[in-house]
């Protein structure tokens, strides 16, 4: 119904456009691009069109507390940034550059499997990142990985449940993005047009996916993604997430929830928290916007595990929203990669300050000066009202 909505990349609109102008077309496509139509892709940005914010004066917002509690974290702002694999493509700060902007500003990160940088080489290992982790056929590979984590001090995992099978991403499959080991002739043409991106990528740049090359025998970026992608165990149950909650004691959180149902029992199982995405479009197409699903699964948790939610994050007006449905934090992925692209880590710096100086602006003007605040007004702080 929403899906004629254009898409647009709000206060990242720049950070998003130097991106497209400095990648080659076959990586912004990747990054941009969703599942199948599309649909859940554009219906993420759209639904947050359908609310907007109650201005409210007279409060006292000379200053504005945007610290919060989050996974076991303290974080000076509520914002996650998403694991987002093979990020260290797009430019040779990589996700080295990730991890810095994230400690420096004080919130989280998660590491994506498909880290192009090995989780023991980010800055800062530990305080305030968490390996995202798919679950392989190999359980001796899952748990290989834990235990890296907990050997460089990371103390939380994330389990992505969204990804039994990869489905077919149009803007990939025409450009050959899986079959980029053996590039054709167009494909370097391709490569040859962003001049920038390739001397960086041929002097900085890592040709091979740190973080899990020791699990394959397979060389180049692409051919050890697909190697390890065809590993990601689709007989994957709730019985093997029991046994993953007995082996891993620090902090659990499950990426992928939808449904009020599985956010219950992911509570029952002892999860510390949720990330309720549909993985930026990427997965199940058609699904819901993630802001849809987000009432009904805050009201049935209840504010027993926190609530992370991703997809389509684009304005300060967004995260309140998204906060006020009851959210504890907000999570973005494309938006920090668009900054790495277009701008290496001052890219990301920028990404994270122009979304933090907008959630001020909107929390000035709607007269809520702390995050506590925010919770506190709920629902109240939006229009339309709740009927
Ligand atoms: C290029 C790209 C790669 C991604 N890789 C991963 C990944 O390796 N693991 C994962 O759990 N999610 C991955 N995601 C999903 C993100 O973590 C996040 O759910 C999504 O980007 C949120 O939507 P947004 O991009 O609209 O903010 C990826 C997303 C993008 C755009």
């Amino acid at each position: 119904m929403l899906d004629n909505t254009s898409l647009d990349d709000g206060t990242f609109s720049f950070l998003a456009q130097k991106a497209r102008q400095r990648l080659p077309r076959l990586f912004s496509d990747y990054l941009d691009g969703g599942a199948h139509g599309e649909h859940t892709l554009r219906r993420n940005r759209a639904a947050f069109t359908g609310w907007s914010l109650l201005p409210r004066g007279l409060r006292n917002v000379s200053s504005i507390d945007l610290t919060t509690k989050c996974f076991g974290q303290r974080w000076n702002l509520p914002f996650f940034l998403a694991p987002v694999g093979f990020a260290g493509m797009f430019h040779s700060d990589g996700e080295v550059g990730a991890a810095r902007s994230a400690a420096q500003h004080g919130i989280g990160m998660g590491v994506s499997t498909f880290s192009i940088a090995a989780m023991e080489s980010l800055p800062g290992c530990g305080a305030n990142l968490m390996a995202q982790i798919y679950v392989l056929k190999d359980r001796a590979i899952t748990r290989d990985m834990l235990s890296r984590a907990r050997s460089c001090g990371i103390s939380g995992i994330i389990v992505t449940i969204d990804t039994a099978i990869t489905p077919l991403r149009e803007r990939d499959a025409r450009n050959g993005f899986r079959n980029l080991s053996r590039p054709t002739l167009q494909q370097v043409a391709g490569l040859l047009t962003r001049p920038a991106w390739l001397c960086d990528t041929l002097l900085h740049g890592h040709m091979t996916v740190r973080n899990i090359e020791r699990y394959t025998s397979a060389r180049g970026v692409m051919a050890q993604a697909r190697d390890i992608a065809s590993q990601i165990d689709s007989q994957l149950t709730w019985e093997d997430l029991k046994q993953l909650r007995d082996i891993w004691s620090g902090t659990l959180v499950l990426k992928g929830i939808m449904h009020p149902e599985d956010a219950l029992r992911a509570l029952k199982l002892g999860v510390d928290g949720l990330i309720i995405s549909n993985h930026g479009g990427r997965q199940l197409d058609p699904s819901p916007a993630t802001l849809d699903v987000l009432p009904t699964i805050a009201e049935a948790l209840n504010g027993r595990i926190d609530i992370v939610i991703d997809g389509g994050l684009r304005r300060g007006g967004d995260v309140l929203t998204a906060l006020a449905l009851g959210a504890t934090a907000i999570s973005f992925g494309r938006p920090w990669a668009w900054g790495l692209a277009a701008q290496g880590e001052q890219g990301i710096q920028t990404a994270i300050d122009r979304l933090a100086h907008e959630v001020r602006d909107v929390m000035a003007l709607a007269g809520l000066n702390s995050l506590t605040a925010m919770r506190q007004a709920g629902r109240a702080a939006l229009w339309p009202p709740e009927t």
